[in-house]
C-alpha cells in the first residue's frame, strides 16, 4: 500500500475510534476525511491526478478501496449514532430513571386518621352515615324543632324529595342508637355541608362525631376524654376550656376550645387575638334524643361530640387559611410526604 494511503487508513481508524457515537465529533471526522471540497481523500484525488502515467493505476485502485472503506465505516458509525438517538430525539440511555412521583395524603386524611387511631385505642369503634340524609336524622331526633333556624334555606342545602345535605354528622348518632344498644362508643368522621363561606367557613367541612351512651356516663367522663384526646393530638402542655352552650340535642351543653397552638395563647389572625380556639360543641345526650330513637333515658346517660376536623387540621399543621384545604393545590399536598405512612 502507498505510505501516503497507509498513513491516513491509521489516521482515520483513530479519528473514526475517538469520536465514539458522539454525532458532532463524527461529522468533524467524515469532513476531514470525506468532505467534498477539502477532505483529505479529495486532496488525494487531486494528487492522483499529477502522478506519472504510470503510477496512476496502482495508486488509483487503493485509493478508491480506501474511499470505500472510509464511506462504509462511517455509515456503519453513523447508523449506531441514529440507533441511540431513537426517533427525532436524543436519548441517553445511560442517565437514571425518572422516578414516578408518589402521592400523599391530604391533611384532613392524615389527622383523621390520626383522631380514629387515638380513639380507637381508647376502645371506640369508627362508624359512618349517608351525606343525604332526611329530616327525621338531621334535625327531628335531635330535637331540632322545625322553627329552629339552623333549618333555614340560609343555612341547609335542601334537595328534591324532603332529602338534604346533612349539615353535621350528629345524624348519625341518631342512626347508630337506632342499630344499636348501649354501651356504644363510637366516632364518626364524614364530610357535612352548609350554606357558609368566608376564611374561617367553607360549605363543605368535615367533623368528627362522638357518641357514648352507657350506664353512669357523666360530664365528667366528657371532660376527661376531651383533655385526653386533645393532649394526645397536640401536646399536653396545652388547655382545654369549656364554655357553656347550647345545642337542641345535649343538656347542659359546652364549646370546647383549646389555646390556640398556633400562638400558645399570645394572641394571632387565627384565633382572632383571643388566644383561644374552638374546636368543637359537646353535652350530655339530651332524653329527648334518647326517647326519640327508644332508649331508656333513666337507665342510660351519655354524651356526645362534634369536632371540626378541618380547623384541628389548620391548627395541627399550621395552616393559615382554610380554604388552601380545599384549593386542590398540589404545592400544598406536596409538604405532606409522611402522609403515606401509616
Ligand atoms: C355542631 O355541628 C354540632 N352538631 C356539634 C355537637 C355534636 C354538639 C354533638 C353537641 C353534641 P357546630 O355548628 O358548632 O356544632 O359545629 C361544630 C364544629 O364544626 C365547630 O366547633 C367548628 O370547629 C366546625 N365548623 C362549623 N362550621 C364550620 C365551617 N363552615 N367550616 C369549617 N368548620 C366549621
Ligand atoms: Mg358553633
Amino acid at each position: 500500500m502507498w505510505p501516503e494511503l497507509a498513513q491516513l487508513k491509521a489516521d482515520f481508524d483513530q479519528a473514526l475510534a475517538s469520536a465514539g457515537t458522539d454525532p458532532q465529533r463524527l461529522e468533524e471526522v467524515r469532513i476531514r476525511f470525506a468532505g467534498r471540497k477539502s477532505g483529505a481523500l479529495r486532496l488525494l484525488e487531486e494528487q492522483l491526478k499529477r502522478l506519472p502515467k504510470e503510477e496512476k493505476p496502482t495508486f488509483g485502485k487503493e485509493l478508491n478501496q480506501l474511499k470505500a472503506y472510509i464511506e462504509e465505516q462511517l455509515a456503519v458509525a453513523l447508523a449506531q449514532v441514529r440507533q441511540a438517538r431513537g426517533v427525532g430525539e436524543q436519548v441517553d440511555v445511560t442517565l437514571p430513571g425518572r422516578k414516578p412521583a408518589l402521592g400523599a395524603l391530604h391533611p384532613v386524611t392524615l389527622v383523621r386518621r390520626e383522631i380514629e387511631d387515638i380513639f380507637l385505642r381508647m376502645g371506640y369503634s369508627v362508624a359512618d352515615g349517608p351525606e343525604v340524609e332526611d329530616d327525621w336524622h338531621n334535625f327531628e331526633a335531635l330535637n331540632i324543632p322545625p322553627d329552629h333556624p339552623a333549618r333555614d334555606t340560609q343555612d341547609t342545602f335542601y334537595l328534591p324529595g324532603g332529602l338534604l345535605l346533612r349539615t353535621h354528622t350528629s345524624p348519625v348518632q341518631i342512626r347508630t342508637m337506632e342499630a344499636f344498644r348501649p354501651p356504644i362508643r363510637v366516632i364518626i368522621p364524614g364530610r357535612v355541608y352548609r350554606r357558609d363561606s368566608d376564611l374561617r367557613h367553607s360549605p363543605m367541612f368535615h367533623q368528627v362525631e362522638g357518641l357514648v351512651v352507657d350506664e353512669g356516663v357523666s360530664f365528667a367522663h366528657l371532660k376527661a376524654t376531651l383533655e385526653a384526646f386533645v393532649h394526645r393530638l397536640f401536646d399536653p402542655s396545652l388547655q382545654v376550656r369549656l364554655r357553656p352552650s347550647f345545642f337542641p340535642f345535649t343538656e347542659p351543653s359546652a364549646e370546647v376550645d383549646i389555646t390556640c397552638v398556633l400562638c400558645r395563647g399570645g394572641g394571632c389572625g387565627v384565633c382572632s387575638g383571643s388566644g383561644w380556639v374552638e374546636i368543637l360543641g359537646a353535652g350530655m345526650v339530651d332524653p329527648r334524643v334518647f326517647r326519640a330513637v327508644g332508649i331508656d333515658p333513666v337507665r342510660y346517660t351519655g354524651f356526645a361530640f362534634g369536632l371540626g376536623l378541618d380547623r384541628v387540621a389548620m391548627l395541627k399543621y399550621r395552616i393559615p387559611d382554610l380554604r388552601l384545604l380545599f384549593s386542590g393545590d398540589e404545592r400544598l399536598l406536596r409538604q405532606f410526604p409522611g402522609g403515606l405512612a401509616r
